[in-house]
């Protein structure tokens, strides 16, 4: 099978399993498993903030950043078609209590311009209007395909959202694939975010876990609702290992998905019926319309499976993702499956 349905299918690499059989380790709840604290401090450095938390995943990470930075009964500005707002089963509500007002980019690349937060933003003091608690960005963005939002946009928003008031939190899962294509390091395209979150278990390829960056102050307080949430974890540095792997040598090869990436749509592009600017794809994520194929997304996933090829299927859309266990070798026995079942 070549499994392109996400970046998280990847297998811990040999250097991940020995680096996780040899860790040291102490028991997190106490601060004192050493590679956590290592991991942490790493991710602290290389997003130049003052601190990090080690979470589960890349949902658990957000939805600490949400709780943290709001008060029930206030309402988050963001992406109609986010992570956070549409695939986090609606924990906003249940551990925060807030509302999301969507908006729509209106360029379609799911990074949303100033005036389109702006005229979504609303003050305190209104008697009928819930305030704006938070601003919350994507970057990459995931169902704008892989879109890179540059140092320059997020300052622009972070700069005005700060003379609101509001803060600003990035979900930042696949923040190192858009560093790679920017060629702009991550410290700078989260520079004035008050906090990020990054996924180690995506294109990075460890098995498990994100990381949350932010102020010393807000990482304490994520740390006690980690906590709160049974996230607590023992001897985590067996799987913070593979995490500081990930971190230090996998954004060196990311460039080779976004090359299988471009390969995948431009082969994607020849084909009858199907829909899709190739030159938008800078990352690792393809999203294709196969409307003029006459089948639905999920449907032409069904025929794909059987050809030997795993994708995921929404609507009328198909979403490929290239990561470290595809090589451009399956990208072109992806494209030769997908041509026999439309000849
Ligand atoms: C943009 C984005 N944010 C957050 C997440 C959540 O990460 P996790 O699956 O580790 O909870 C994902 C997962 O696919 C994602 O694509």
């Amino acid at each position: 099978m070549i499994d392109l349905r996400s970046d998280t299918v990847t297998k811990p690499t040999p250097e991940m399993r020995a680096a996780m059989a040899a860790a040291e380790v102490g028991d997190d709840v106490y601060g004192e498993d050493p590679t956590v604290n290592r991991l942490q401090d790493r991710a602290a450095e290389l997003f130049e903030k003052e601190a990090a938390l080690f979470v589960a995943s890349g949902t658990m990470g957000n939805q600490i950043a949400v709780k943290v930075h709001t008060r029930p009964g206030q309402e988050v500005i963001i992406e109609e078609r986010s992570h956070i707002y549409n695939y986090e089963l609606g924990m906003a509500a249940v551990l925060s209590g807030v509302t999301f007002r969507t908006v729509n980019s209106g360029d379609g690349s799911g990074h949303l311009a100033w005036h389109e937060i702006a005229g979504a933003f609303r003050p305190k003091g209104s008697d009928h209007s819930a305030e704006t608690g938070l601003i919350c960005l994507e970057n990459t963005h995931n169902f704008g395909g892989g879109s890179v939002m540059t140092a320059a946009h997020c300052e622009e928003i972070c700069g005005n959202a700060r003379d609101l008031g509001v803060s600003i939190h990035l979900d930042g899962a696949r923040i190192f694939n858009a560093a790679v294509a920017a060629e702009t390091p991550v410290a700078d395209l989260a520079r004035y975010c008050d906090s990020v979150q990054c996924c180690l278990s995506k294109g990075l390829g460890a098995p498990v876990g994100s990381l949350l960056v932010g102020s010393r102050e807000f990482i304490e307080e994520a740390l006690f609702w980690r906590k709160r949430m049974g996230g607590g974890m023992r001897q985590a540095g067996v799987i913070a290992a593979a995490g500081l792997l990930a971190l230090e040598e996998s954004p060196k090869r990311l460039y080779e998905d976004h090359a299988n990436a471009r390969r995948l749509a431009f082969g994607l592009a020849e084909l009858s019926g199907i829909s899709i600017d190739a030159e938008k794809v800078v990352t690792n994520i393809v999203i294709f319309d196969v409307s003029g194929t006459g089948r639905s997304g999920p449907k032409l996933c069904c025929e794909l499976k059987e050809q030997g090829v795993l994708a995921s299927g929404f609507g009328n859309s198909v979403r490929m993702v290239t990561h470290r266990d595809v090589s451009s070798g399956n990208i072109a026995s992806a494209i030769s499956a997908l041509k026999r079942i439309l000849d």
